[in-house]
Parts: C-alpha cells; sequence; structure tokens
C-alpha cells in the first residue's frame, strides 16, 4: 500500500492506495489556523503541521495497520518560507504562499532582469526567495540564523525521515530554481543572498529520498522499511491524481487559490500575464500555471462576514442564472481579497464590489460573487491562452467542483466543456500516493497512469455565453491598477 500526503492551506488529506491503485483509505485533519497579523500577510506555524500529520495518522492507524504501507509520498501548498536554523529548529513561522509583503524584495531581485528567464517567470511576493530577502530587511537575526530554507510537505519530509529534499515541481516556486535546465541556479540565489548550500537537495517527484527514522516508524506503527518519495507541489501533485501530464493535459481547480494546469513537454513562458512557468513532478515534463489567489476563500468570506452558508449561496445562484434580466441588474465583484497573481501580479489591490443599486439584495450580491471569480478565472485562461498552449479536456477539481451551476456558469463564460470526475476533492492526496506507487515500482507514468472516469461534461449554455461576455468586459473595467 501507498501513502499520499497532502498539506493544504487549512486541512490535511492522508490517503492510502492499493497495488491496483485502488482508494484503501482517507482520512483529514480541519483546521489548521493560519494568522494575518497584517493585512497582506499569513503566516502558520510548521508545529501545527505536525498536529495535523498525527491527527491523520492517529485516524488511520484505527482503521489499518501502518505497517503495510511500503512507500510514502507528499503533496504540498507551494513557495512558503519555513526557516531552519543550525540546530534544525524552525526559525520564526512559515511565510504562506498568499503572503503579499515581500512586493519589493521582487522589484530587487529583478533588477537584473535576466533572471526571469532563468527562472522561468517574473518574481511575485508569492514566491520563496522574495519572503527571504524580505527576513534580510526586516529580521536580519532570523535571516542570519538560516541554515536551510524547506517548502512546507518537505518539512513533513524532514519531521519523518530527518533529509532535506525537495522535488522539482514545489523547488520551482522558490525562484531559486533554474526552471529549464532542473537545477538550483547561483545567479537566483545571490540575487537574495542565499547559497546553495541553505537549499534541500532536488529530486523528481517519483525519486526515493529517504526511508522514515526509526523512532518515528515505531511512533506511528509504519515498518521501519517503509520508503518516502519526493511528491510534488499541490497542483502537480493534483495533476498527477488526474493523470495529466501529456501536452496540453489540463486542468482548472476551484480551492482556496484557483488555478488553472497545463502540462506540456517543453519549457514555454508568458512573464507579462504572470503564468507561472514550472517543473512537472514527472522526469522531462514541464506545466504552465495561472494562479488566482483568492477563489473559494471569497466564497468562505462571504459566509463568515455576512453569516450564510454554502446552501444560501448555492440557491441563489441556482435561481439566478435562470433569468438574464437578474443577471444584467447584479452588480460586479472584484475577487481580489489578498491581492493577486494573474494576469495583474498586484499585491495591493483588494476585493469590491460595485454597480449596487437600490435594487441590489443579497441575493444579487451571492450571484456576483461567484460571477466574479469566475470573471478572475476567465482572465487567467485568457492569459495561459496566451503561451499557445492548447488545453485538451480540463478536468474541474478543488472543493468547488461539487457546485454544478457554478461549472455551468464558468463553462458558459470560458464557453468551452468542463469535465468532472469522481473523488475530485482529493486529487493531489492520490496524486502524491500514486508517486509514491510510482517511484517504488519503478512504473513508467504512460504504463500506470490512467485519468479517471469523467463524471459528467458541463457545456456552455447559450442562454448565458452572450450576456456573460459582456459582463466580462465591462467587469474588467473596474480594476485600474
Ligand atoms: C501556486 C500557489 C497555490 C498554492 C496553494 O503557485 O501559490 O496554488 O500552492 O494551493
Amino acid at each position: 500500500m501507498y501513502l499520499g500526503i497532502d498539506l493544504g492551506t487549512s486541512s490535511m488529506k492522508c490517503l492510502v492506495i492499493g497495488e491496483e491503485q485502488e482508494i484503501i483509505q482517507s482520512v483529514s485533519s480541519d483546521d489548521i489556523p493560519l494568522s494575518n497579523p497584517h493585512s497582506g500577510w499569513s503566516e502558520q506555524e510548521p508545529s501545527s503541521w505536525i498536529i495535523a500529520l498525527e491527527a491523520c495518522l492517529k485516524k488511520l492507524s484505527e482503521k489499518m495497520n501502518l505497517g503495510e504501507i511500503k512507500a510514502i509520498s507528499f503533496s504540498g501548498h507551494m513557495h512558503g518560507a519555513t526557516c531552519l536554523d543550525s540546530n534544525h529548529q524552525v526559525i520564526r513561522p512559515c511565510i504562506l504562499w498568499n503572503d503579499t509583503r515581500s512586493h519589493q524584495e521582487c522589484e530587487e531581485i529583478m533588477k537584473d532582469t535576466s533572471v526571469m528567464d532563468i527562472a522561468g517567470n517574473i518574481a511575485m511576493p508569492g514566491f520563496t526567495a522574495p519572503k527571504v530577502l524580505w527576513l534580510k530587511h526586516n529580521e536580519n537575526k532570523n535571516f542570519h540564523s538560516i541554515d536551510k530554507v524547506l517548502l512546507p510537505k518537505d518539512y513533513l519530509r524532514f519531521y519523518l525521515t530527518g533529509e532535506f529534499h525537495s522535488d522539482l515541481s514545489d523547488a520551482s516556486g522558490t525562484y531559486w530554481l533554474d526552471v529549464e535546465k532542473r537545477k538550483w541556479s547561483q545567479k537566483l540565489l545571490d540575487a537574495s543572498s542565499m547559497s546553495i548550500s541553505q537549499m534541500p537537495e532536488l529530486c523528481e517527484g517519483t525519486d526515493q529520498t529517504g526511508v522514515l527514522k526509526k523512532d518515528i516508524a515505531e511512533r506511528y506503527g509504519f515498518s521501519s522499511q517503509c520508503q518516502v518519495y519526493g511528491g510534488a507541489g499541490d497542483n502537480a501533485a493534483a495533476a498527477v491524481g488526474l493523470g495529466l501530464y501529456d501536452e496540453g493535459d489540463a486542468s482548472l481547480s476551484l480551492g482556496t487559490s484557483g488555478v488553472i494546469f497545463g502540462s506540456t513537454k517543453k519549457f514555454l513562458k508568458n512573464y507579462d500575464d504572470a503564468i507561472h512557468s514550472f517543473c512537472h513532478s514527472l522526469p522531462n515534463t514541464w506545466h504552465l500555471m495561472s494562479v488566482m489567489l483568492s477563489c473559494t476563500s471569497n466564497v468562505n468570506w462571504f459566509v463568515k462576514t455576512f453569516d450564510s452558508s454554502l446552501n444560501e449561496i448555492t440557491d441563489h445562484l441556482n435561481q439566478t442564472i435562470q433569468s438574464q434580466d437578474l443577471i444584467k441588474n447584479a452588480p460586479f465583484y472584484l475577487p481580489y481579497l489578498t491581492g493577486e497573481r494573474t494576469p495583474i501580479n498586484d499585491p495591493h489591490v483588494r476585493a469590491s464590489f460595485h454597480n449596487m443599486g437600490i435594487e441590489t439584495n443579497r441575493s444579487s450580491l451571492i450571484y456576483s460573487l461567484i460571477e466574479g471569480i469566475s470573471f478572475g478565472l476567465n482572465d487567467n485562461y485568457q492569459a495561459l491562452a496566451k503561451t499557445g498552449i492548447q488545453l485538451n479536456n480540463i478536468f474541474v477539481i478543488g472543493g468547488g467542483s461539487q457546485n454544478e451551476n457554478w461549472i455551468k456558469l464558468l463553462a458558459s463564460i470560458l464557453d468551452r466543456d468542463l469535465a468532472i470526475t469522481e473523488a475530485s476533492d482529493a486529487m493531489a492526496a492520490f496524486g502524491a500516493a500514486r508517486l509514491a506507487f510510482l517511484g517504488f515500482n519503478n512504473y513508467k507514468p504512460e504504463d500506470v497512469l490512467s485519468s479517471p472516469l469523467v463524471q459528467k461534461t458541463i457545456s456552455s449554455d447559450n442562454n448565458l455565453t452572450g450576456v456573460l461576455q459582456e459582463r466580462f468586459i465591462e467587469w474588467k473595467k473596474f480594476y485600474i491598477g
């Protein structure tokens, strides 16, 4: 059996597969605390990831014998700077992927514009290097204590094995990696005053990175032979879960962040629109990705702030999309609660409702919330299209994929079919388990990575496409950079 551990921003999922890649068990641990000490800041204590892992492993061990697990791998939220000192103790809370404090450091890193060709991307505050350079400028003592910088899921690996490794898909989001050559770049490290000795060793997602530490194996009831494999950043892991690694294989994730992912067999890029150009977690494969920072977090914000519920949101969306008049009279919403990456790369922008009239009510605000997120995704989709990538079947995954009317709205805005699959909310954990399975057995991806069954294909609705495309043009005018 093979265990995939997916460290999400707010919860952890652990999923076990068997020799036929069938799902045997799956558990989760919710409510990993997130702290926002200032507007635009987002931090997490790495100890909370260990607490979540312990809770998941305890639940799992109540359902099965962990001694039967042959190999483990990971998926995790990307970019976070987990800084360890020379005693391998955590120096300060991890600065997360959706923290935007380091925008000035991005400009400093890009003073020599040639760095963009090596990193394949513009430096954005979400990436790891500007966060660490921010520490140099603002927490100098902490900066000078750094012995290693690990990405969040690689800290879990360190906890389990005592080893420092990172896979290439996750390492691509640091801004220290030469993404085309798949190795650390001295020039990029110099640009943020870091050295190669502070980096973990690089590996492919399917490479072995050690075995469990003896005390860990004993504590949780694993075999002392249990092997640990590279893994992937969350989006690349979910792609492996979906079997997406051929040219143009694509997914759209409606999670805390909104991500459109397309696999490529060569290194492509589009800096101007803040498209991410990263290594995939399988050898000789890359991917392009657009990232919208706040996707379902807009929905969670609305539910919390206005004492609403997912049922209420679904009901009002269902009602509004039946009527072109209701759509035409709805206000507009810019979904930029925590700044935005693709395509506007603006850490300072914030969310806003526009065009509210005396007729605006709770129902039309709810509609515009979902429409605004969907328009943001369309903006992402159009930016991705400029790279020339041809996206095949797009699989919709993540928490939001359970809402069919939302997918219908999205399909109508994008004016293309979208596919829903089974088990779509645990794809990253499934992908991580698959990486352990592939690595342990030394299988070739093309021999064992099938795509999941398409549960349903949702097409664009002619009654919606015209009105939505007109509203998208209006929506674009509200953002003034
Ligand atoms: C990708 C990104 C997010 C996080 C959290 O660049 O920042 O997708 O990995 O999911």
